[in-house]
């Protein structure tokens, strides 16, 4: 079973939040087009699934990363390093995904295969989304929560 989104990943910074609860939205319709592939489903659309879920890490990177930058965050640049780690990775999804599938004819055994590979890759997205907000962002938004209390005790 893939990892599914939890009250316990809630870091009381809400775009954050939203955002990484959206990313558990979009690696479960990856799950779906597993699920479902067959000739109906063109690669074209898969790829282009694949292509949305980088595209919104990378936002949601940015959004982090601003975030970060604003509250002066002692750990900014080993965070960013996990974070370019994964947007590495998805590259090479979407790339290996392409050279494995895009020539490849519609049938039976490539369906198989593009439904291993895809769970395969949902299950590493989800993975790693619920170990990173729970080791590595909740880091962040503890300080963040604690600098916010302490600019309003001194106000
Ligand atoms: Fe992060
Ligand atoms: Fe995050």
């Amino acid at each position: 079973m893939i990892n599914i989104w939890k009250q316990e990943y809630l870091l009381d910074l809400d775009t954050i939040d939203e955002q990484h609860k959206m990313f558990f939205e979009m690696t479960g319709r990856i799950v779906q087009l597993a699920e479902t592939v067959s000739e109906a489903h063109s690669v074209e659309k898969i790829i282009q699934a694949i292509g949305v879920l980088r595209t919104y890490a990378f936002l949601h990177f940015k959004t982090e990363e601003e975030l970060l930058l604003k509250y002066v965050f002692p750990g900014y640049l080993q965070h960013i390093s996990f974070h370019n780690l994964y947007l590495e990775n998805m590259i090479n999804f979407e790339k290996e995904f392409k050279v494995l599938f895009k020539k490849k004819k519609d049938g039976e055994d490539t369906n198989l295969a593009m439904a291993e590979y895809l769970t395969h890759m949902a299950d590493y997205v989800a993975n790693w989304w619920v170990e990173h907000i729970v080791k590595q962002d909740s880091v962040y938004a503890k300080f963040i929560l604690e600098q916010r209390k302490k600019k309003r005790a001194s106000v």
